[in-house]
């Protein structure tokens, strides 16, 4: 089904690998393609509860999109190249369903992009991060410029893009651009754990709050219909209490038992 991912499906969680290691993962076509599949998929499939992408290797999570394949693009096969992955990393962005990074190396331009479209990220201790376009005479073209702002603040931002800075996992920690790091070897372990726990919530609850939180950052009238964050808050607040789950977990706590959630 897919040619550059590998994917592997345990407990409900999904384990994504993107994997074309002899090119230190990097995004071409076919990886857009599988995670554009794979998306949907997730979306779909009630078996997928939450999502973890990787890279192969221990040596990068992704080095960024394949040069080789856009270096003689035109304007419009550029314009169109970066709409198709801004469209696919909102894909994730947006997913219902939890979905964690857990970087794994380098994660340099669309690396670092499809890092900061999963819902937060986790990284080994040699992972790498960094929007370097500019030493290509680019900028980033796949949600980087606005995804970075949000995550770690415009001054930051700023200079990070225009010195192509290189982020190491310590700076990467202390700046909010990850939650936490380990050793390689813990990584999915860790990323797991921390999925395993968000799984035992309510499912429509979670999806609600990633609705609502993307909302916060994303802040674009057209995405929201013109309503603030605010007001999505408030009905999706309101709309928990028609589900069995919002029933389900008020009664738990009030019988002093532990919730069973249903996703329903
Ligand atoms: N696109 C296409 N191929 C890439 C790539 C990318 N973004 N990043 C790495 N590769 C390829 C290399 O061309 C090389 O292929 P080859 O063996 O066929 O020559 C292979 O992956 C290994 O990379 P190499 O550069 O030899 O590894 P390194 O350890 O010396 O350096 C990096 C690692 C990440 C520092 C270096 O690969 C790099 O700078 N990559 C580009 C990063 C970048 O600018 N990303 C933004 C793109 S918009």
């Amino acid at each position: 089904m897919y040619h550059s991912i590998i994917t592997h499906l345990e407990n409900g969680i999904l384990t994504v690998t993107i994997n074309r290691p002899d090119k230190l993962n990097a995004l071409n076509k076919s990886v857009f393609d599988d995670l554009d599949l794979m998306m949907d998929e997730a979306y779909a499939n009630h078996e997928i509860k939450g999502v973890i992408i990787t890279g192969s290797g221990t040596k990068a999570f992704v080095a960024g999109a394949d040069i080789a394949e856009f270096s003689s693009f035109s304007k419009e096969e550029a314009t169109a190249l970066s709409i198709r992955g801004q469209e696919v990393f909102q894909k994730i962005e947006n997913c219902p369903k939890p979905v964690i990074a857990a970087v794994n190396g380098f994660a340099l331009g669309g690396g670092c992009e499809l890092a900061m479209s999963c819902h937060f990220r986790v990284c080994s201790d040699n992972a790498k991060f960094g929007q370097p376009e500019v030493n290509l005479g680019l900028i980033p073209g796949y949600g980087g410029t606005q995804r970075l702002t949000h995550l770690v603040g415009k001054g930051k931002s700023m200079e990070w893009h225009m010195t192509a800075k290189i982020v190491d996992a310590q700076e990467a920690l202390s700046s909010g651009l990850v939650n936490y790091v380990t050793t390689n070897e813990e990584l999915l372990p860790k990323v797991t754990a921390l999925m395993q726990q968000i799984l035992t919530k309510a499912p429509i609850a979670i999806g609600k709050l990633i609705e609502c939180i993307n909302v916060a950052v994303i802040n674009d009238s057209a995405f929201t219909n013109g309503k603030t964050g605010y007001t999505i808050e408030a009905e999706q607040f309101g709309a928990c209490f028609e589900t069995e789950d919002m029933k389900e977990g008020t009664t738990a706590f009030l019988e002093k038992r532990k919730a069973n959630f249903t996703g329903k």
